[in-house]
């Protein structure tokens, strides 16, 4: 039976006994077996992953989880950090009761964050896959555009900051040809708050560099990039995956920066190939 809730974390448990407050991380759970648990984009939210929710949860306990600022989850209550994001997962499996290590997969910021509790949990996890993500920190540059997109989500709201952005998020051939996808993407981002996408613009600027953590990481590790990502290029994640001792990496055709959304049949089977694959090697 598919459970959806808001779970409460550790801090706002403390807070709620002093006041009447309504502060959760929004999740969705559904299926059984090994643990697969999904982290979102920016600016959208875990309902981008119901196409692998829906194919994964016949054989594995499939968990979305909201990124603080988004979709249901309260706002980041310091600042925003992805190690806040990995540190409210954390708290999300305690919450379901979940003690065996999981497989993690975040696309771009649920990358960033992905990475982040890696480095917090390694012994919590069993399995990576990082989709259209990167290692590095944030160029100058990149950090000036990032205040530029705050000023935007502040003023203009979360629907300005998708405009924006969506040449880039989405590939050349979704564009052309998957008008349903671009109105997905648009729908899903609308549903944002500006305030929190600002603060989740805040975590993304000033998330750290990742690249020696994955050196060092000892878990196997699928990097998936569709092959039209101008944000997270094929060239830079497999640069990525080659510097990481147990990563493969997979290009997928015809999809941009959201390929899971833009490809999710093709996605799905790259996830799929690669779990079934740690089940053969035990
Ligand atoms: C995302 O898709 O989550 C963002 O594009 C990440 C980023 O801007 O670094």
């Amino acid at each position: 039976m598919p459970q959806q809730g808001r779970c409460q974390t550790d801090v706002e448990i403390m807070l709620k006994s002093s006041f009447s407050s309504n502060e959760h991380i929004g999740f969705d759970a559904a299926g059984h077996g090994k643990p697969l648990v999904f982290l979102h984009a920016f600016p959208l939210n875990r309902a981008m992953w119901a196409e692998q929710v829906d194919e994964f949860s016949s054989d594995y306990y499939v968990i979305a989880m909201d990124a603080r600022g988004m979709g249901e989850s309260v706002a980041f209550d310091a600042a925003p950090a992805m190690e806040t994001i990995a540190r409210d997962l954390e708290q999300l499996l305690r919450y379901l009761k979940i003690e065996q290590p999981i497989a993690l997969c975040g696309l771009s910021m649920g990358g960033y964050a992905a990475m982040a509790f890696a480095g917090l949990f390694p012994e919590k996890l069993c399995a990576l896959i990082l989709a259209d993500t990167r290692p590095d920190a944030d160029s100058e540059e990149a950090r000036a555009n990032r205040a530029t997109m705050i000023e935007v989500a502040k003023e203009q709201g979360s629907s300005a900051v998708a405009e924006k952005m969506m040449p880039k998020l989405l590939g050349d051939t979704t564009r052309a040809e998957k008008p349903e996808v671009v109105g997905l993407v648009q729908n899903l981002a609308a549903q944002q708050k500006g305030e929190g996408l600002a603060q989740a613009l805040e975590a993304l600027r000033d998330r750290p560099d990742s690249t020696e953590l994955l050196q060092s990481l000892n878990v196997p590790t699928l990097v998936i990039t569709g092959e039209e990502d101008s944000i997270t290029s094929p060239e830079i994640m497999g640069r990525m995956a080659q510097s990481m001792p147990r990563a493969q990496h997979v290009v997928i055709p015809k999809a941009g920066h959201l390929a899971n959304l833009e490809q999710p049949r093709e996605f799905n089977w790259v996830v799929r190939e690669f779990l079934e694959g740690l089940k053969d090697s035990g």
